[in-house]
Order: structure tokens, then C-alpha cells, then sequence
């Protein structure tokens, strides 16, 4: 179950496949997706067999990438068999352990209801209706539940994180927003007046470890050996700690300081270099240079903060890049009077580089320190 999340590449993964078969012809071993979001690339090269080296700075993202990357095998939850009758019996463990969470019946109120349901926040400075009174109340409960299971140690770090992933999945689908969770709707839409719902999804089988990380980029770029560098940077000034606060929020469940109407995390830790004109050349410059992998491919739009050519020049200080285009038809709403609809094409590129050169004769040539 994925995430609906502004830069997805589930609706790209044919056009990163086919260039990474056409554009490089050594094997490809290990694959680091280090803005991984909601990892559907690594799920792709993890499904090829490939080990996996995931990353990004939000944590609800490393909470997904733990589920969809980390965990290979089924999982039996055998340490809450005292806890839960017929879970022993139970032909599917994983479905039986969500039965029972979406089932629950005693029921806590926590952090979720009492800043961002309406029963939480009437009466208070800002009324905030982010989920149905009964979603906060359940998605309060489950994640107090998850947490208590980790700490008495009824369940493995396995199960811990495909569970809280489940729930951050289940939580998306129900919340009363347009898309992200900068602001939130005046009355509840359709789908948030659902009762929230976890879902079981397919476990990807691998015998690999992977490697799965939350930190910003450059602090664990060669903290392991990299074959294929993938790199899917922010696009814009957009930052995903503002879009998926709640997200953020119920992922870490740390009672931030919030803010303002909309309950944003005080908190500026997770403010992206790549989402800030001023500092996105030198920050994906710095990514480039000092990548140890064999190949850097990387995904960028025409709309971005970076140009097409501020790209090329950048993976050029590494070799020769090549680049591919895949042209999107987007339909937006023309303003004339008779209402059609107009389309606007947008010019997703993957950029691939080998990596001659080195950044030490860069930077020896250029004298710089980055
Ligand atoms: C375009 S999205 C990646 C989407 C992903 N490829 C997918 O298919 O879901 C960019 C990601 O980069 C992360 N990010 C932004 N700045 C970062 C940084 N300095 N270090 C690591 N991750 C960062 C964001 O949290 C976001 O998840």
C-alpha cells in the first residue's frame, strides 16, 4: 500500500528500469535509494535482487522503507500469542495481529485527538479537523498499542515497524486533506468519514540485508559500498517536513511543540538544502563529488529548482553523463470561458553518470574543499 506522495516514482519505475538496462551493461549489485520516500525504488531493485541502501531525513519515510525494504520473510508475531486468543491457530499471523487493532474496543485518547481532531481542539485557539473524531481516537490507540508491544518486548523490530508503516498507510488514506498536510478541509471529505482500516500487504522476499537509514543525505552517502547511486531529490521549495507534518508526527509519536492553525512541528531539523534555491546547487554538488559509488542516476524535472543544464554541469564534474527524457501530459483546468481543459506536458529526465572521475582531482584542479 503506498503512500500518495508529491514525487512518487511508482508511475516512472518502467522508465528508471529500461534506463538502467540500456544505459549501464556491468551488474548492478547494490543500490542506494537515499531520498527514498516511500521506497518504490528500492522495492523495485529489491524484487530484482538486489541489496538495498535506503535513506531520507523524514522519519516516517525510514518507518516505510524498514517495511517495504527491511523485512524479507513472513512475520510471526509469535510473542503476542499469550496476549491474543487464536493468534496460535491463526493460518495468517500478520492478518489476525491488524484484525485485532482495527477491532479495538478500549479505546485512548493521546496527542492525535487533542490537537487534530475536532472533539480535541473545540473551544481551543485553532479548531483543526485533520481526521473524524473516531479515526484520532483509533489512530491514537493503535499507535499506543504498537508502542507498548516494542517496549514490553511482545514484538521483534520487524513487526514493529511493518505494523506503525500499516498505520501511517491507514492514517493517509483517512485524512481530510487535498493531498498533503499543510492545511486541511473545512468539512470532512468522503473517504475520511471511513473508518480507519490497516491493511496487510505483500511481504517482498529477499535474502539480502538491507541497509535502511534516516538522516539527511550526506552524513551517510558511503557508510556502505554503492554500485548505483539513485537520486530523486526534492524538486522545489516545497519542504516535506511541512507537507507530511502528521505523518511525521504519528510516525515518531514524541508530543512535538507545534504552531499556527495548522499544528505545524516547531521543530526546523528536517528544512531540505534541496528544497532552497540558494542551496540546492552546492548541496547536490557536494552529494556528486563525494559519492564513492560506480554510477549516479538521477531523477529531476523541468520544473525544479535546478535547471536541466545546472544538473548536467554538476554530474559532469563525475564523467560523461548521458540523459532521457519521458514527456508527461498533465491536464490542468484552463481559466477560458467555455472550460476544456488544456494539456501541459512536464519533461521528466534520469540522468545516468559512471563515475571516472574522481573528487579529489577535482577538487585538486579546482582548488575547492567541499
Ligand atoms: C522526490 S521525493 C522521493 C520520492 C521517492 N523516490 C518515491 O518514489 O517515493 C524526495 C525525498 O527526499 C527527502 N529528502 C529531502 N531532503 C533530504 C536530505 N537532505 N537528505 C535525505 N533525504 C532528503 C524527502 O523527505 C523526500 O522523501
Amino acid at each position: 500500500m503506498a503512500l500518495n506522495y508529491i514525487g512518487s516514482k511508482l508511475s516512472l519505475l518502467d522508465f528508471i528500469e529500461n534506463v538502467v538496462g540500456y544505459a549501464i551493461d556491468e551488474k548492478i549489485d547494490v543500490v542506494g535509494d537515499l531520498f527514498a520516500g516511500t521506497g518504490a525504488v528500492g522495492k523495485l531493485f529489491k524484487a530484482k535482487g538486489c541489496k538495498i541502501v535506503s535513506n531520507d531525513i523524514q522519519h516516517y519515510s525510514y518507518v516505510m522503507n524498514k517495511k517495504h525494504i527491511g523485512i524479507c520473510a513472513p512475520l510471526s508475531f509469535s510473542g503476542l500469542v499469550s496476549e491474543l486468543p487464536g493468534l496460535e491457530a491463526a493460518e495468517d499471523k500478520t492478518s489476525f495481529v491488524l484484525d485485532h487493532l482495527n477491532n479495538s474496543t478500549a479505546l485512548y485518547s493521546g496527542f492525535i485527538v487533542e490537537n487534530y481532531s475536532e472533539a480535541g481542539t473545540r473551544g481551543k485557539k485553532h479548531t483543526r479537523l485533520y481526521f473524524s473524531d473516531e479515526n484520532a481516537l483509533l489512530i491514537d490507540t493503535i499507535r499506543q498499542r504498537i508502542e507498548t508491544w516494542a517496549v514490553d518486548r511482545k514484538i521483534t523490530e520487524d513487526e514493529y515497524y511493518y505494523l506503525l508503516a500499516t498505520l501511517l498507510e491507514a492514517a493517509d488514506r483517512v485524512a481530510n486533506t487535498a493531498s498533503v498536510y499543510a492545511a486541511f478541509l473545512k468539512v470532512l471529505k468522503a473517504p475520511a468519514t471511513k473508518r480507519l482500516e490497516l491493511r496487510q500487504d505483500e511481504i517482498i522476499p529477499s535474502n539480502r540485508t538491507h541497509k535502511i537509514f534516516n538522516d539527511d543525505i550526506r552524513n551517510i552517502l558511503n557508510r556502505e559500498p554503492i554500485d548505483l547511486l539513485y537520486l530523486d531529490p526534492p524538486y522545489n521549495g516545497r519542504q516535506y517536513d511541512t507537507n507530511y507534518h502528521l505523518l511525521e508526527t504519528i510516525s515518531r509519536y514524541d508530543n512535538p511543540e507545534i504552531t499556527g492553525k495548522t499544528g505545524l512541528r516547531k521543530s526546523k531539523d528536517q528544512k531540505s538544502d534541496f528544497c532552497r534555491k540558494r542551496t540546492v546547487k552546492q548541496a547536490f554538488a557536494q552529494v556528486v563529488l563525494h559519492t564513492q559509488a560506480k554510477y549516479i542516476l538521477v531523477s529531476y524535472n523541468n520544473e525544479g529548482l535546478m535547471s536541466l543544464s545546472d544538473v548536467v554541469e554538476i554530474l559532469t564534474l563525475r564523467g560523461t553523463p548521458k540523459t532521457y527524457l519521458r514527456q508527461y501530459k498533465r491536464f490542468r483546468a484552463d481559466k477560458s470561458e467555455n472550460r476544456n481543459y488544456k494539456a501541459a506536458a512536464t519533461d521528466e529526465f534520469l540522468h545516468v553518470v559512471r563515475c571516472d572521475r574522481s573528487f579529489k582531482r577535482y577538487s585538486e584542479e579546482k582548488r575547492v574543499s567541499w
